[in-house]
């Protein structure tokens, strides 16, 4: 159970190292100690180690977008977990929309990256979400199970404190199209459902995202089913991320 709202940015594949590392300096210059939220940042994999590099010995943490699930071998273009804990990463997503849209990833291959990063001892912003047409044809809640079974299915009481989902409805990543406050509510409340169904502790940390601004975070944030957000857009601009850090920090959990 997280004590504070978790606020993740999803740089996707903006920010080569030059620009990253002026960002995350910047970041780190502006940023007001934060009591309430904790922030972390997931820049291109080329990115990371210099961004973890400006960002240490600060609170803010840095992860990947995507990992491996071998820790090295003939797997060329990917990136093992082990090398992401030399970098001083703590946290990877799996199954982005994008990556199963784009790449052909599968639950089953996001189940796999998902475990092969908790072993590695990273946390997980394991992403989930249905189509525009899904929604209409009414199977968000299948779509869902569907997405969760092969993660949900590999946890253990300990591991699954590791895991953090992120509802992101795939018609609302980039579009400025956001889902309304009850389908928000209702679709989280699934969620964990699904998780109960499961039979592990606690209940799951569930972070929105799709299209998340200035404007419409902090009614979003005020749910209580609500524990945070994923942010693409608006966490490489850094007045936006300045500006959603401080609505987390004040709408408290
Ligand atoms: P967006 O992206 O905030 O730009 O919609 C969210 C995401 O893809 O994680």
């Amino acid at each position: 159970m997280r004590t504070k709202h978790l606020l993740a940015g999803n740089w996707k594949m903006n920010l080569g190292p030059t620009h990253a590392r002026s960002y995350a300096a910047q970041l780190k210059e502006a940023i007001q100690p934060l009591s309430k939220t904790d922030v972390w940042v997931a820049p291109a994999t080329i990115s990371a180690a210099v961004v973890a590099e400006e960002l240490k010995g600060t609170a803010l943490q840095v992860g990947a977008q995507n990992v491996h699930w071998a820790d090295s071998g003939a797997f060329t273009g990917e990136t093992s977990p082990l090398f992401l804990k030399d970098i001083g990463a703590t946290f990877t997503l799996t199954g982005h929309s994008e990556r199963r849209q784009f790449f052909g990833e599968t639950s089953e291959t996001t189940a796999q990256r998902t475990q092969a990063a908790l072993k590695a001892g990273l946390e997980v912003i394991v992403c989930i979400g249905e189509m525009e047409s899904e929604r209409t044809s009414g199977l968000t809640k299948r779509v869902l199970e569907e997405q969760l079974q092969p993660v949900l299915a590999g946890l253990s009481a300990d591991t699954a404190t590791k895991v953090i989902l992120a509802y992101e409805p795939v018609w609302a990543i980039g579009t400025g199209k956001v889902a309304s406050i009850t389908d928000i509510q209702e679709t989280h409340q699934h969620i964990q459902k699904v998780w109960a169904s499961h039979n592990l502790p606690g209940t799951a940390v569930i972070l929105y995202g799709g299209s998340i601004n200035p404007t419409n975070f902090a009614e979003i944030l005020a749910l209580e089913e609500v524990h945070g957000a994923l942010v693409g857009g608006a966490s490489i601009k850094l007045d936006q991320w300045l500006e959603l850090i401080a609505i987390a920090e004040r709408t408290g959990v």
